[in-house]
């Protein structure tokens, strides 16, 4: 004669399992999307841009950040965290990337937004490469999912370029 108990485990068992290919399925519809997220970034103004005391450039930027990212949501996504990089070349390193700003995009209605900011930490180069150079923005962001692994990609937008002088 089955146990009460034994049918319980029974069916905890069937539920673990039925669960458990549900994740399975959750992560593989994930892979399924492809995404066609868009992002642009105006610089605004040089607030300043000077030589540190200890010799390094330092610059102040605002910027009008627009995204939209709500195409990386899917219903297994928890979040999207959100950063914006300056990368550029210097004889020293042949990437430097310098994070501006981020943020945590907590839900599909907030994936669609502007803010107008300035850099939120400091852009200070190894050194003082800056003056007339060349670089890139990049919106890096690393999608958080209920289940299933984590995955990040990128929008690189080239073309910007720091001042000639100090000012
Ligand atoms: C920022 O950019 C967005 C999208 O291009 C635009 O709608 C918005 O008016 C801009 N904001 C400012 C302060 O320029
Ligand atoms: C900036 O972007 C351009 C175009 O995508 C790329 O060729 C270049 O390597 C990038 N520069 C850096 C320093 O990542």
């Amino acid at each position: 004669m089955h146990s009460f108990g034994h049918r319980l485990n029974g069916l905890l068992t069937f539920s673990v399992t039925i669960l458990a290919i549900m994740c399975a399925i959750a992560s593989l519809s994930d892979n399924l999307n492809t995404p066609s997220p868009t992002a642009e970034i105006k610089i605004m103004n040089i607030n300043w841009f000077q030589k540190q005391p200890q010799g390094n450039d330092e610059v102040s930027l605002t910027m009008n950040i627009s995204a939209d990212l709500q195409s990386l949501f899917t219903w297994n996504t928890k979040q999207l965290f959100i950063f914006v990089a300056a990368e550029y070349e210097t004889p020293k390193n042949s990437l430097n990337q310098v994070s501006l700003w981020d943020a945590i995009i907590p839900a599909k209605e907030h994936a669609k937004f502007w803010i107008h900011t300035s850099n939120k930490y400091r852009f200070v180069d190894q050194g003082n490469n800056l003056r007339g150079k060349k670089f890139n923005l990049t919106l890096h962001w690393h999608v958080m999912p209920k289940t299933g692994k984590m995955f990040a990609d990128k929008i690189v937008m080239a073309g910007y370029s720091f001042p000639e002088e100090y000012r």
